[in-house]
């Protein structure tokens, strides 16, 4: 007869390797949620082009998720030193020292943090059309507003009335560069001989989440006027070339007088990124086969959709980013938004007064074509 004793420790080891198989096993794929949601939870939706957002489909790169692999099983700690690596990368490059560089949740948290400290002190100038999400939020909650300037009728800004619109209570100028959603970039020696004569008048911000798109990266930025000790502010991502968007790492570079300012506007730095985001940055940031692939990815894909346009009769601006500004003519962006989004392909609608431009994000070959063949179709419909 078996004892009692060993009865109950067998009894004790199946009720143990049942509850340890219990707990194996993910209560997600067990219960009310449907397994295939958890794997087309982070994608976009499936049968949607996605044209809006000015995200890389190409990314991350292999050796991004190889290192967002390896980072993730640390997650139960806190970022640690790894943001230190980054900043000394970043800083290496542009031949500054660390206390020149803040990494962010995406340059977003950093251009929110410099838009509030400056409009604390007066008013932002910026042109007609810019990436003005961080400055229109910032001016509501502020007693200081956020002045724009005209544009011409090709949305290019005039640097000589910038200069000569900043007054005594303008605290910031904020230029994007690449501009977006235009696409275009501004004369390189222009705009340096602009941000030299402005910055002894007022902060000057660019934000340069385009600038890896460019013709000659190195030469478009403005980041050397920074290590002359100009007044200056420039904003970066992994957002656009890196392919990282949903991991959110973004930077700003300026000097750490200007750096201690922004800071006591709320959380930056280190602290608040993520380990997953900062490795693959990491990994990414010298990671010359895959970025010059997304680049020329990124660029067949406006020259496709550039002749698709002059095709159908219409024109846009010639685009140094990965988005193109079309130019409908007569027709309206908003219709011609809601005529794609009914053929499931999403691409953004007005912005502010300028209701017959449209903008249309460079997503991956086969989804552009989507769009180009949907456009007679769409053109007629709205006509
Ligand atoms: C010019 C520009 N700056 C900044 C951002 C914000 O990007 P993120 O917060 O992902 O760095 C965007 C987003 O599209 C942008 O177009």
């Amino acid at each position: 007869m078996k004892s009692k004793k060993s009865f109950s420790r067998r009894a004790f080891l199946a009720g143990t390797a049942a509850t340890s198989a219990l707990a194996l096993s993910p209560k997600s794929l067990k219960s009310d949620e449907n397994i295939f949601s958890s794997r087309t939870r982070y994608r976009p939706t499936l049968g949607i082009v996605k044209l809006n957002g000015n995200e890389n489909p190409y990314g991350p790169s292999q050796k991004a998720l190889a290192a967002i692999n390896e980072a993730s099983k640390h997650s139960g700690y806190y970022v640690n030193s790894s943001g230190e690596k980054l900043r000394s990368m970043i800083a290496e490059r542009h031949g500054l020292s660390t206390d020149y560089i803040v990494l962010s949740s995406g340059s977003t948290a950093a251009l929110t943090n410099i838009a509030l400290a400056s409009l604390k002190k007066g008013h932002i100038l910026a042109p007609d059309l810019f990436w003005d999400s961080t400055a229109n939020l910032a001016s509501e909650v502020s007693q200081n507003k956020l002045k724009r300037l005209p544009s011409n009728i090709m949305h290019e800004i005039d640097l000589k009335n910038m200069r000569d619109s900043i007054t005594k209570d303008i605290s910031l100028v904020h230029i994007t560069n690449p501009n977006n959603p235009t696409g275009s970039v501004l004369n390189n020696s222009d705009l340096k001989e602009f941000c030299r004569e402005a910055s002894n008048y007022s902060t000057v911000l660019i934000d340069e989440a385009y600038n890896d798109l460019t013709d000659k990266p190195n030469s478009s930025t403005m980041i050397p006027l920074i290590k002359e000790g100009k007044n200056i502010i420039v904003t970066r991502t992994f957002s656009k070339i890196h392919g990282l968007a949903g991991l959110r790492i973004g930077y700003m570079l300026a000097k750490p007088e200007i750096i201690s300012e922004v800071m006591k506007f709320g959380f930056i730095g280190n602290w608040t990124t993520n380990k997953a985001g900062v490795a693959a940055a990491i990994a990414s940031y010298n990671d010359e086969i895959f970025l010059s692939h997304s680049k020329s990815m990124i660029n067949e894909g406006k020259e496709m959709v550039m002749e698709a346009i002059k095709k159908n009769g219409l024109s846009a601006l010639p685009s140094k980013a990965n988005f193109i500004f079309v130019n409908l003519d007569s027709l309206n962006a908003e219709q011609f938004r809601k005529s794609m989004a009914k053929r499931n392909i999403i691409v953004s609608g007005i912005f502010r007064n300028h209701k017959n431009w449209s903008r249309v994000s460079m997503g991956k070959i086969d989804d552009l074509q989507k769009y180009i063949n949907a456009l007679p179709e769409v053109l007629e419909e709205i006509s």
